[in-house]
């Protein structure tokens, strides 16, 4: 492909931009600065410098975030800053959107991609990837509240009872919280259902997938091949 092509395909802005970003000196491929925006390169594992910033050609990105409190998962955030702009224009600009959505309060896992399919395919019902919630509760977490989570319960508009696939104490307030799907505010209305309360709420799982230890509070990261297996839904008889 086109070297004006790769950056164009990678979000480095319209044709006659990256043109003129390759023309000025600004892209270099090993260390080579390349100044011709038609040299032709293989993109399988191309690896290319624009302005001092090395990427990796992605046909599609998938990537993930650790999600701070207080972001909005929306392109035109209402009260808060939106969870787009912690990343680098270049994603942006090649449309990457969230997968799912978490609540402005809610921290944790997300993932973001300008793949339709795999937007679609990670939202639809039709296929199921369990999420994880690390649930932090106003009371007590009593076995009879515990129980009633796993076994169903009924939360308004919704025409029947909504069931966690698991639900692990981990201390007083703290539960881990299975669910396999994403209705609107799910945790919470489900934690009021029990009549407690979510005080903080943080997503730790998708699929097989953990929030990266090491992934601080506002960091994103690429999903490598085997990160994006693990988040793979699978198809439900
Ligand atoms: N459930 C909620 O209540 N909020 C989230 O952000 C995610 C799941």
């Amino acid at each position: 492909m086109q070297l004006e092509r790769i950056l164009h395909s990678q979000g480095f802005g319209s044709r006659k931009i990256c043109r003129s970003l390759i023309r000025h000196g600004e892209v270099s491929v090993n260390g080579e600065v390349h100044d011709f925006p038609f040299t032709e390169f293989d993109t399988d594992n191309f690896t290319f410098t624009v302005r001092g910033e090395d990427w990796q050609f992605r046909e599609k990105a998938y990537l993930m975030i650790n999600k701070p409190a207080h972001y909005e998962c929306s392109h035109k955030p209402q009260h808060h800053p939106s969870v787009f702009s912690l990343l680098p224009a270049p994603l942006l600009e090649r449309g990457v959107q969230c997968v799912g959505r978490l609540d402005e309060d809610t921290t944790g896992l997300l993932l973001l991609s300008d793949d339709g399919q795999f937007i679609h395919r990670m939202s639809s019902p039709k296929w199921k990837a369990p999420k994880v919630y690390q649930v932090t509760a106003k009371h007590p977490l009593e076995e009879a509240q515990v129980q009633a989570l796993l076994q169903g319960v009924q939360l308004l508009d919704e025409p029947a009872p909504v069931a966690a696939l698991a639900a692990e104490v981990v201390s007083e307030h703290v539960l881990h919280l299975t669910l396999a799907e994403g209705k609107y505010h799910q945790v919470k209305r489900m934690l009021a259902a029990v009549s407690n309360r979510v005080e903080a709420l943080k997503r730790i799982r998708i699929g097989n997938l953990d929030l990266p230890e090491d992934l601080a509070a506002g960091e994103w990261r690429w999903l490598d091949a085997e990160m994006l297996e693990a988040v793979l839904p699978v198809r439900q008889p």
